[in-house]
């Protein structure tokens, strides 16, 4: 059997790392071995936003890098499609496997099924019901054209099935990105918090600042169009940070490249790294992120795969969105998280309550660090 797989941003890489070894795994002991190809349509190609994590991840080398870079979501998706399906004619794989929403899942989706390659989709059925996210669309499109839809919990099996998705076709396996974390949880343990902060820093804080130590500081991370696209909404965002939370505890911000771009377009870039007890860094890799993540009083972020994160490792976590497609990480459900959108003035009123909480890890159910054997045993069987 020939699989395929299509990654292309950051989320992908800890998603793919588990599928690759549960592939090995099979072939030590198989007697007809399967075959992988991984495309990377090198959609995020800074050293930081990708190279690091197939290092730390030991994730192979793509067999292909398509190149595709940063642009408008018509030209990225356009170009992958284009360059995905001569890939796809080479290779004639039996199935592509695509993870999660980003756009190369969107484009590699398109592209299998126009070539009437099976595809299967790891991460399907969350639904945030925003469909003004570029990932909705992506998810929805995936969805829907997918042979084999693989959950990560029970509420995504009913959104797929309210859509009228086939029972067969939805395969309910768990969360394949914690069996990334439980695999680095303990090499993540080893990693300094001052180290960290020492080799990642853009901007460091002057020697008499307060020196994060564990419990004590906030984590954050923020790349969504709808928080840094617009002057008025990020501006709020930087005076909630400067003066609610930075005025009670160090905050560490990893920032994404977009961030930071918007940051320094809209003069805010300074505001932000004069104040001595705000340290921001370069995006950082998975171990040093984790590590961050174990010990953080409270994150404040609006990735989806932190809230995940945060709701496995119990740390209270403030969502900067109005809405979510992962609603088990929501403390509603038991997961660690509340959705605060860019409402600066419900944000301040939940970090007031949050610093507060003990951490409570919850684990939900199939988040057992075991979710791409079972992924790789129905591609088997089907
Ligand atoms: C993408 C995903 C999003 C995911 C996020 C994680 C889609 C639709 N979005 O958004 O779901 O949560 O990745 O990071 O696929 N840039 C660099 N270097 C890089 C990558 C990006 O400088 O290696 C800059 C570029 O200026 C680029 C901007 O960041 O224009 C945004 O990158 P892009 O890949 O378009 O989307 P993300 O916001 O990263």
């Amino acid at each position: 059997m020939k699989l395929l797989s299509v990654v292309g941003a950051r989320p992908n890489f800890m998603k793919i790392a588990p599928f690759i070894r549960a592939i090995s795994d099979y072939n030590q002991s198989a007697n007809q071995k399967i075959e992988h190809i991984l495309v990377h349509t090198g959609q995020h190609y800074d050293q930081n936003m990708s190279e690091a994590f197939f290092q730390e991840l030991g994730i192979p080398r793509p067999d292909v890098n398509l190149g595709v870079g940063s642009g408008s979501h018509a030209e990225q998706v356009g170009i992958t499609m284009i360059e995905l399906e001569k890939v796809f004619r080479k290779e004639k794989p039996d199935w592509v496997i695509v993870l999660g929403d980003v756009n190369a899942t969107l484009a590699a989706s398109v592209t299998a099924k126009k070539e009437h390659i099976k595809c299967a989709h790891i991460e399907a059925g969350l639904r945030s019901g925003d469909i003004k996210m570029p990932e909705e669309v992506n998810r929805l499109v995936t969805d829907r054209l997918s042979d084999l839809l693989f959950t990560p919990d029970r509420l995504s099996n009913e959104n797929l099935k309210s859509e009228g998705v086939l029972d067969e076709k939805i395969k309910f396996v768990g969360n394949i990105m914690i069996d990334t974390l439980e695999a680095k949880r303990k090499k993540a343990a080893e990693h300094s918090i001052e180290q960290i902060i020492k080799s990642n820093s853009i901007h460091r804080p002057s020697p008499n600042a307060q020196h994060p130590t564990p419990i004590s500081y906030a984590l954050m991370t923020m790349h969504r169009p709808s928080n840094v696209d617009d002057p008025d909404i990020l501006s709020a965002i930087i005076d909630f940070l400067c003066d609610d939370v930075a005025a009670k505890m160090p905050l560490i911000w990893p920032i994404h490249p977009r961030t930071e771009a918007r940051l320094k377009e809209f003069a805010l870039w300074d505001k932000l790294t004069d104040n001595q007890n705000i340290i921001v860094l370069h995006p950082l890799g998975y171990l040093d992120m984790l590590r961050l993540n174990m010990d953080a009083g409270i994150m404040l972020t609006d990735s989806g795969g932190l809230q995940e994160e945060c709701t496995v490792l119990g740390t209270p976590c403030i969502t900067l969105r109005w809405n979510t497609e992962r609603p088990v990480t929501l403390q509603e459900h038991g997961g660690a998280s509340v959705l605060v959108g860019n409402d600066v003035s419900t944000a301040r009123k939940e970090f007031r309550r949050m610093i507060q909480e003990k951490r409570k890890p919850a684990i939900p159910e199939l988040w057992d660090g075991k979710t791409a054997g079972r992924i790789l045993k129905e591609i088997l069987s089907f």
